[in-house]
C-alpha cells in the first residue's frame, strides 16, 4: 500500500517500497504540493517519492546500499540561477564547484548498493572572454546568472574549462570506477553566434560504479545494426538524441530518451533509483514508464510541485 511522509520537505508518493525518513525540511512543504501528493498516492503506476532540500543533507538520512543506480544531472557551473541558497552551480571557483559535487557524489555512492552505478549527465561551459555580465534572456529572466564567474586560474578568456573531465577525473580520485565517457550529441541543438568555433553540440554522461564488477544489462539498451538482416549490437559511445521541450517553467531538462538508456541498463524492474537533481523530475517519469522506484530530491519547492504535475500527467 502506497503511504505519504508528510514529515518530509513535501510530497511524495511512494509505490509501495520503503524510503528512508526524512524531516528537516518541513517548512517547505506546500499546501498545493500536499494535495498532488494526495493525487500521487491514489495514482496506480506511480512510483516515485519526492523530498524537497539540499541533496547534501537529505541523503545522510538513506541507509548504505539502497538505491541500484543514481540517474541525475546537475546544475551546470555558473550558468543559471535557481534563486535558491544552497543551490549548487552557483560556487564563486570551478574547484569549489567540482568539490561540493564531489562530497555529495561521496554520499550518494554510500547509499549505492556495492553493484551500483552513477551515470551522470555534464555541459561544458567557457571561461568568460572578459566580460563580466551576461546579456539578459529575454525568453526567461530567471534563466541565466547575471554575472560571469571569474576566469579560473590558469585558464585565459576564451578557454573551454573542461568541467565534465575535471569533474570525472575528481570523482575517480575520491574512489569511483569511471567505466566510459558517453557523448550525448544532441541533432537539435541551439545554433550560436560564433564564428571562431564550431556549434557546441553534445554533452556528455559518464558511467561510474562503486565497484569493479557491477550490474550493467547491456541487452537491454542494444542497438540495431547497420546491416538489418544482422543482430543488434553493443551500445556504442555516441548517442544521437534530440532535446526535448522545457515543460513548464524548468529550463534544463534532459530528454526521457536519454533517461531510458541510463535507467533500462543501471536497474531491474522493483529496483531503486536515485536523483539528487529531479528538477522538474525526468528520471521520475522514465522510473514510472519503466517499472522502476524512484526517489527524487529537488531543493526548489516549486520544481518539485512541477515535477509532481509531470508524474501525474505520466509524461
Ligand atoms: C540541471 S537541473 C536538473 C534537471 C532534471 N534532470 C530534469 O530533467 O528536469 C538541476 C536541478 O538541481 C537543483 N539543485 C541545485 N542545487 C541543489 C541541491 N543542493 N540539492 C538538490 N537539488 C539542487 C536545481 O534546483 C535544479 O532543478
Amino acid at each position: 500500500m502506497p503511504e505519504t511522509h508528510q514529515e518530509h520537505g513535501i510530497v511524495t508518493a511512494g509505490g509501495g517500497q520503503s524510503s528512508a525518513p526524512v524531516g528537516r525540511e518541513r517548512d517547505l512543504f506546500h499546501e498545493e504540493a500536499r494535495s498532488y501528493a494526495e493525487q500521487l498516492v491514489e495514482h496506480p503506476r506511480n512510483r516515485c517519492e519526492i523530498i524537497v532540500g539540499d541533496a547534501r543533507r537529505v541523503l545522510h538520512d538513506f541507509p548504505a546500499g539502497h538505491f541500484q543506480c543514481v540517474v541525475t544531472s546537475p546544475p551546470y557551473w555558473g550558468l543559471r540561477d535557481y534563486g535558491m541558497g544552497g543551490q549548487i552551480g552557483a560556487e564563486a571557483s570551478v574547484d569549489a564547484y567540482i568539490d561540493d559535487l564531489v562530497r555529495l557524489f561521496h554520499e550518494a555512492r554510500r547509499t549505492l548498493a556495492e553493484n551500483g552505478t552513477l551515470w551522470l549527465n555534464i555541459g561544458d561551459s567557457y571561461t568568460s572572454g572578459g566580460r563580466t555580465w551576461r546579456d539578459v534572456d529575454e525568453k526567461n529572466k530567471g534563466r541565466a546568472m547575471d554575472y560571469r564567474p571569474a576566469t579560473p586560474d590558469g585558464l585565459k578568456s576564451k578557454d573551454l574549462i573542461g568541467v565534465p573531465w575535471k569533474l570525472a577525473f575528481a570523482l575517480q580520485a575520491d574512489g569511483w570506477y569511471l567505466r566510459t565517457d558517453i557523448i550525448w550529441n544532441k541533432p537539435n541543438c541551439q545554433p550560436e553566434s560564433v564564428k571562431d568555433r564550431p556549434t557546441r553540440s553534445h554533452e556528455y554522461i559518464f558511467l561510474f560504479s562503486k565497484s569493479e564488477r557491477y550490474f550493467y544489462d547491456s541487452e537491454a539498451i542494444m542497438e540495431a545494426a547497420q546491416d538489418p538482416r544482422q543482430k543488434a549490437k553493443n551500445r556504442r559511445t555516441v548517442w544521437n538524441i534530440n532535446t526535448e521541450p522545457y515543460p513548464g517553467s524548468h529550463f534544463a531538462v534532459y530528454p526521457r530518451a536519454l533517461v531510458q538508456l541510463c535507467v533500462a541498463a543501471g536497474s531491474r524492474i522493483g529496483d531503486r533509483v536515485l536523483d539528487p537533481f529531479f528538477g522538474s523530475g525526468t528520471t521520475g517519469v522514465v522510473c514510472n514508464e519503466l517499472g522502476r522506484n524512484c526517489i527524487g530530491i529537488e531543493l526548489k519547492p516549486d520544481y518539485a510541485e512541477l515535477a509532481l504535475e509531470r508524474l501525474l500527467k505520466g509524461r
